[in-house]
């Protein structure tokens, strides 16, 4: 059984990756007996690294304590300018405080990318992957999952409808589950 952190790199509310992250969530409780939780970007503020000068900080010591047992993590980021967003930055390096030993040390990851244009924010995975990987986390290797067009393809309930995407993100589901089974890392820490 596995515990996946769920984090979508948009605050909007219409936000296309925000249902990419429904999506999953839907594919994962689909799957039976594993666990998920998501991760609000809200939750974390500006990074600084005087953090008694930071306010909100217990909504965030229980966001990083929670995000600590997770054994696998999935993001889907849209793509500002060929970059992830600040607050998808920003909640990042908070998660990566305490290098070698924060909780994205060894943490599978999955990502994805949705935008209303046709490549479906595929720019940003390059830079997301890099981000990812500098913070120690383990970049799952799979097909990109990039979703064009990505308003029209959504039910009335906001997830995702379409085949094709649902296929894809039923093999990253899969995929990120078989990493987190070969990788138990949240039993580590
Ligand atoms: C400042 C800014 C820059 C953007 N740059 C890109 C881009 O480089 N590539 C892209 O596909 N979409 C780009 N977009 C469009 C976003 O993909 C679009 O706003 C998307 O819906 C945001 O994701 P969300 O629906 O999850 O909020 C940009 C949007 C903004 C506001």
């Amino acid at each position: 059984m596995a515990r996946i952190a769920l984090m979508s790199g948009s605050l909007r509310r219409e936000s296309v990756n925000s249902s990419a992250v429904a999506t999953v969530q839907r594919i994962i409780e689909r799957r039976g007996g594993h666990t998920t939780f998501r991760v609000p970007l809200r939750n974390f503020p500006l990074f600084d690294e005087d953090t008694e000068r930071v306010g909100g900080m217990s909504r965030l010591w229980s966001t990083l304590e929670q995000f600590s047992t997770a054994d696998a993590l999935f993001i889907s980021s849209p793509s500002y300018n060929g970059y992830p967003p600040g607050v998808l930055k920003n909640a990042l390096d908070w998660l990566s405080l305490g290098g070698g030993n924060s909780p994205l040390t060894g943490i599978p990851a999955a990502i994805a990318s949705a935008s209303p244009g046709r490549a479906g924010g595929a720019n940003v995975q390059p830079h997301l992957r890099l981000i990812l990987a500098n913070c120690g986390a383990r970049v799952i290797e799979h097909e990109e999952v990039a979703i064009g067009n990505a308003p029209r393809l959504r039910g009335p309930d906001g997830l995702f409808v379409e085949p094709g995407v649902v296929g894809h993100l039923e093999r990253l589901v899969d995929a990120t589950l078989a990493a987190a089974a070969a990788t138990p890392v949240a039993q580590s820490r």
